[in-house]
């Protein structure tokens, strides 16, 4: 990486600004569903602790649209993350102003705080200048640790940066190096399965990897379009007319450039697109004409495994079937185990991939799980993150 990071500047008795992704999964009554996105930036937190600075923690939670949602304080997470590092962090009230300010100035050396949802502020997601200044009032230097946020030219990420010294923090770091070694640097043979619902979402990502893999393979409600493309019957499933017409150039593409792209060769199909529906598994040449596609099927994740198996690099983005179904998270939750017995580099691009790695206690087994959904969909996509450029390059 090309950026300095925290270890490129003095923190010893400095307030230091830290942005973190605590975005994390909410269930009733606030319980966090799933703690991974705290965990990741405990290395950058206690390295911070240890040198001696003050730390200020910022991040959002949710999309509260400006406003104050009390469901969406971060006292929670500041709760869970006070356990996780065995150490006191303080709440406060809001990320900017007069009571901030105050408890700024009480911080000691090692101390941690934790800033309000940045997003209660409609000035945050539209990095307004003021607002950034404010923030960056309160700190010295500041780090950018929130990988999942990097994607967002928002205050906290870009604007901030202006104003003060701008590093890397240690999952920044990590996350950039290792996705950029599996997309720019991979050992061949190198697959990359792409899921998720339409093929337009995944269109910038199916043409930067074009170039680079040996095999694509293809799942999730966007496989519909390429079946369809091929001249299968998929049902009453959606597919969008110009997503035909991705898929057909996608799947010109690879075979020019002979690169062999996989399909399921059996789903799982319903009469209604509900979680509770009645299902079936069916071979690709036999999809009802009244059903939806849900999932791939069993046959489809052994064949697949089969070519994964003589793979060194795999990255995986987007699950294989209606994820947020419970009865059709078969498909992804088979591909998750069969990958997590692979000797292969294995990456997980983020969002409900990441999510079906972590629920299986299969994330270990991974080389890397992206903290980042819709970041991790950029940089694969080879875009560059807003929060990233803003960071101070490397000396020579
Ligand atoms: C995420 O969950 O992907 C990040 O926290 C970014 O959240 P956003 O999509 O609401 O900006």
């Amino acid at each position: 990486m090309n950026k300095q990071t925290v270890k490129d500047i003095e923190v010893k008795g400095k307030k230091v600004l830290v942005r973190v992704d605590f975005n994390v999964p909410l269930g009733d009554k606030g319980a966090i569903l799933d703690d991974s996105r705290i965990w990741a930036v405990l290395p950058t937190i206690k390295y911070l602790i240890a040198g001696g600075a003050k730390v200020i923690l910022c991040s959002h939670l949710g999309r509260p649209k400006g406003k104050i949602v009390a469901e969406l304080r971060l006292a929670p997470v500041g709760q869970r993350l006070s356990e996780l590092l065995r150490h006191p962090v303080t709440c406060v009230g809001d990320c900017i102003g007069a009571e901030v300010e105050k408890e700024v100035t009480r911080l000691k050396e090692g101390e941690v705080l934790l800033l309000e949802n940045l997003r209660f502020h409609p000035e945050e997601e539209s990095n307004d200048a003021e607002f950034a200044r404010s923030l960056a009032w309160l700190a010295d230097v500041f780090v950018n640790d929130a990988f999942g946020a990097a994607h967002r030219a928002h205050a906290s990420t870009v604007g901030v940066a202006e104003y003060l010294p701008a590093v890397a923090g240690f999952l920044l770091e990590k996350e950039l190096e290792a996705l950029g070694q599996a997309l720019n640097g991979p050992a061949h043979p190198f697959a990359i399965i792409i899921g998720g619902a339409k093929v337009s979402d995944k269109i910038g990502l199916l043409q930067n990897i074009l170039d680079r893999v040996d095999f694509l393979l293809i799942g999730g409600g966007m496989c519909c379009t390429f079946l369809k493309a091929k001249g299968y019957e998929v049902g009453r499933s959606p597919v969008a007319e110009e997503d035909l017409a991705l898929a057909q150039q996608v799947m010109e593409k690879a075979a020019a450039k002979g690169i062999n792209l996989l399909l399921p060769s059996d789903v799982v199909v319903a009469g209604e697109f509900a979680a509770d529906a009645l299902f079936k598994t069916v071979l690709i040449t036999e999809i009802p004409s009244d059903c939806y596609i849900m999932d791939i099927g069993l046959e489809s994740v052994e064949h697949f495994g089969a070519v994964l198996l003589s793979c060194e690099t795999i990255i995986w983005n987007g699950p294989m079937g209606v994820f947020e179904f419970p009865a059709f998270q078969t498909g992804t939750k088979a591909l998750a185990k069969l990958l997590a017995s692979l000797d292969a580099t294995t990456v997980i691009g983020g969002g409900s991939t990441a999510e079906a790695v972590t629920a299986l206690g299969l994330a270990e087994k991974m080389t890397h799980v992206s903290t980042g959904g819709g970041a991790a969909l950029r940089f694969l996509e080879g875009r560059a993150l807003p929060g990233v450029a803003a960071l101070r390059d490397k000396e020579n």
